[in-house]
């Protein structure tokens, strides 16, 4: 029996998962060397909420960040990119997905693991496509979520439909931990029994299951699992590799990694883990219970905690969770993955702050009417037709990328008027990122306002959504900032 095979995500979604992404090249550099002598599968190193943090707290431009990292390794990369969404919230064109891939793979990423928030293969097809095409290994991924339209037989489908797009390997991502132990076997079971590719398990330790279903996947045949060191593992990261080893202690496909290697790898992260104490926070690096009694990501809740209260509703918490299913079987039970895990938690906050669909957010909408894509399950036709009304935009069926122009030229050319860089690599950032760009070569003479540290959120990184509340006498001012786009809205107290 093969050894089972571990990745580690401590450069990437490990820091992102516990420390709000914040872990700088400075700090990665120094123990490369180790972490490259340990012999994992990959080392994830790039993409996710790692882009966004980047540039816009560190002032890092991110292919550097890859440069550095991978002159400095042997060991090959991955790297999570969501599908047409790129490392944002929103779809861009095929032209900016294609360069986008091709220029990761260029500067030496090895493995794309591409998802799509809603499980729709069309919002993969162009990434994986361009991935291939660049001489890298496109990974297909089948997010999880729990609903009553999802199922083992359904997710196994998606892991068939993806392997015929031809895919180099798959992945069951589990972002929020929500995965049974016996869930997983069945699945990563049904995989192996029916696709020739690879198959890769990736689930969060944040509801206390994960270990034990990385054990269940790894005797249903999993090929590789996603492990972090401590202090930078367990909680909303992923299993700890050195708790990992102990639970497959006896196991015919232990894996042989030199523990000693790994305590020294430790022992450097604790220091780095202490020079980010202040976006740390103990309820991330325990079991989250919450998380298993509303089945929504670890992350997403934290999230929700700081945004109730700066809405003032801290004392809604309750409510606001108990809404969440309903918006979701609404919009169709869509798995909560960034972007649709913001979406949903905003929507929901506005449905109990003023009520059921009052205010309808702009992201929401374009669910409800198919500019995410498909959604699992069929949207509400009332809710799809009140989209339709309040965005006066007409519901599609299309695969959405399909009625999006092409850019690269364009942003080439604003890349020129504003006297910055025009290669691929700042196209595709400056897609996504256009005033962080700016600011990362024109610094403004200001220092900005920090922006408030985000509960260390896997899923939801903090920068999609922020929120104001301004009381002026008997008036209270709400603005909501989602992907960039102010809400505003103002409610006067009726005595
Ligand atoms: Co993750």
């Amino acid at each position: 029996m093969k050894p089972v095979v571990f990745n580690s995500t401590l450069l990437r979604d490990a820091h992102q998962s516990l420390a709000a992404t914040r872990m700088s090249t400075a700090q990665m550099l120094p123990i490369l060397d180790k972490l490259d002598a340990v012999g994992y599968g990959r080392l994830e190193t790039w993409g996710g909420a790692s882009i966004d943090a980047g540039l816009r707290f560190l002032k890092e431009f991110p292919f550097k960040r890859l440069d550095a990292l991978r002159a400095k390794t042997k060991t090959p990369h991955m790297m999570l990119m969501r599908g047409q969404n790129i490392v944002a919230y929103n779809q861009s064109p095929d032209d900016v997905v294609a360069a986008f891939a091709t220029q990761a793979i260029r500067h030496g990423m090895n493995t794309i693991r591409i998802f799509d928030a809603l499980n729709d293969p069309r919002n993969m097809k162009t990434a994986i496509e361009a991935t291939k095409k660049a001489g890298g290994e496109a990974q297909g991924t089948i997010c999880y979520t729990n609903s009553p339209v999802h199922t083992v037989e359904g997710f196994i489908k998606l892991g068939c439909t993806l392997a015929d797009m031809g895919v180099h390997s798959l992945c069951l991502k589990d972002m929020a931990g929500l995965v049974s132990p016996r869930a997983a076997y069945d699945i990563i079971k049904g995989l192996k029994d029916n696709v020739k590719v690879p198959v890769w398990f990736h689930t969060h330790e944040t509801t206390g299951l994960g270990a034990s279903s990385y054990l269940a996947a790894i005797d249903a045949g999993v090929d590789a699992v996603d492990v972090a060191i401590r202090p930078f593992s367990d909680g909303t990261a992923h299993p700890d590799h050195t708790r990992m080893m102990a639970l497959l202690k006896g196991h015919p496909r232990r894996p042989n990694y030199d523990a000693q290697l790994i305590e020294e790898i430790s022992a450097y992260e604790k220091g780095v883990y202490e020079e980010l104490s202040k976006f740390t926070s103990h309820k991330n690096e325990v079991v989250n219970i919450d998380a298993l009694r509303y089945e929504v990501p670890g992350g997403m809740l934290s999230n929700f905690r700081n945004q109730l209260k700066e809405l003032k509703m801290e004392d809604k918490f309750e409510e606001v969770c108990a809404e969440i299913p309903y918006i979701r079987e609404k919009l169709g039970w869509i798995p909560l993955v960034t972007p649709t895990s913001q979406i949903v938690g905003t929507q929901a906050a506005m449905n109990v702050k003023f009520g059921r669909w009052k205010q309808f957010i702009p992201g929401a909408m374009d669910i409800a009417l198919g500019y995410f894509g498909q959604t699992p399950a069929p949207v509400d036709p009332e809710i799809r037709k009140l989209a339709a009304e309040r965005s006066k935009k007409d519901p599609i069926e299309c695969r959405p990328a399909d009625l999006i122009k092409p850019r690269m030229e364009e942003l080439r050319k604003e890349l020129k008027e504003n006297n910055l860089p025009a290669d691929d690599e700042h196209c595709v950032i400056y897609a996504m990122f256009p005033q962080q760009v700016k600011e990362l070569y024109f610094p403004p003479k200001e220092e900005p306002k920090p922006a408030p540290a985000p509960a260390a959120a896997s899923a939801a990184p903090a920068p999609a959504i922020s929120a104001r509340v301004g009381v002026s006498g008997n008036v209270t001012n709400l603005a909501m900032t989602i992907n960039g786009t102010t809400h505003a809205v103002s409610v006067e107290e009726i005595a």
